[in-house]
């Protein structure tokens, strides 16, 4: 008898109404004879509900081949469903999950990666002790910037248009990582955006679609110290005022240099295609913003190994 092969089945689990076609077909890219079953408005209860059925039909050998996406905006709730879904799931029925809510790890990790790529490129050093700007941080993509740069002992100052919104958020992080370096900070006008970068070294812009947040008077008046400033919006108007989407370390003003939305989707989309390999290589575990991060910072450390102009020595702990 001939050894029975097993389809890879991606599984979506997205709490939006209608899952995002850009993880299905960035899945079936990356593996096009991939089956993709797709569930929407997902709750916890149907998460685990799903999962149990998902564990068992293709024994154990098939539960290997089958695979979990964990998605949607609903940042809390995906949350909740990955510890469900970790907890419904035993030996040998473990099923690989990959965690990437509306691309936001995978997106938040380039961001923060290629802030860190600039910074050791320029020989500003590495982001432990640097201070942050996460500008409107509350959104999928700014708490996880938050968190990756918390991460990395940066002082990160958040901001929002609800000051309520943006200490809750840094209450929650620096709980997680049992520091006090974020603070939240409201941000209503222009004069309010240049408090909140003053002291800041690196400036994300991680705001709505089609929303800017930073003009260059701003940032040329108050932001002295910046020397690094990303955007994650690649929808014009652009989060900041002058920073080309295709910006890759170009000076944006005297001393400072950008990042712009594209340079970091491409890496965002290097990164997920990598998750959904790894997930498909490995039969078990859990494919969310850790190993995302973890592989955009070897790819840096491997891209300025590789930079022979570069006098940058990338620290010990940054080399894979
Ligand atoms: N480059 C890429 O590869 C990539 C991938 C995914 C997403 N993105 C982009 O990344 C950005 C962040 O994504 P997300 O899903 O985290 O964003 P989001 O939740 O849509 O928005 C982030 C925050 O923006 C603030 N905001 C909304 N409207 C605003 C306005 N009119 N003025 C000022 N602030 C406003 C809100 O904060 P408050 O209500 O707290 O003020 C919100 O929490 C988006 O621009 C998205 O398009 C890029």
């Amino acid at each position: 008898m001939p050894e029975k092969q097993y389809k890879n089945v991606f599984i979506f689990l997205d709490t939006d109404k209608h899952a995002s076609p850009f993880d299905i077909l960035t899945t079936i890219d990356v593996f096009p004879d991939a089956k993709i079953l797709k569930y929407e408005n997902v709750t916890v209860e149907d998460a685990e509900q799903i999962v149990h059925d998902a564990m068992f039909p293709r024994g154990p050998e098939g539960a290997g081949h089958t695979k979990i996406f964990i998605n949607g905006r609903d940042f809390d709730r995906a949350s909740a469903i990955l510890g469900k879904v970790k907890e419904c799931m035993f030996p040998p029925f473990e099923l690989a999950v990959i965690v990437d809510p509306r691309g936001a790890y995978t997106t938040a990790s380039a961001a923060v990666a290629k802030t860190l790529e600039l910074s050791l490129a320029k020989n500003f050093g590495d982001l432990e002790s640097k201070t942050v700007a996460v500008l409107a941080g509350t959104g999928p993509v700014g708490q996880m910037a938050t968190r990756l740069y918390a991460s990395e002992k940066a002082n990160v100052v958040v901001t929002s248009r609800a000051l309520q919104k943006a200490s809750s958020l840094a209450a929650k992080v620096n709980e997680e990582f049992g520091v006090e370096a974020v603070r939240g900070a409201e941000v209503q006008s222009l004069e309010d955006v240049g408090k909140a970068i003053e002291n800041a070294d690196i400036v994300l812009s991680a705001g709505a679609a089609k929303t800017e947040l930073l003009q260059l008077n701003t940032l040329r008046e108050c932001g002295r110290k910046c020397r690094i400033v990303a955007d994650v919006n690649a929808i014009p108007p652009l989060g900041v005022e002058g920073l080309d989407s295709n910006a890759d370390g170009d000076e944006l003003l005297p001393h400072v240099f950008g990042i712009g939305a594209l340079v970091i989707g491409k890496l965002k989309n290097k990164l997920e295609a990598e998750l959904i390999r790894k997930a498909v290589q490995q039969s078990k575990g859990i494919f969310d913003h850790e190993v995302a991060f973890d592989l955009a910072k070897k790819m840096i450390a491997e891209k300025l190994g590789k930079k022979k102009t570069s006098k940058a020595e990338p620290p010990k702990h940054w080399l894979p």
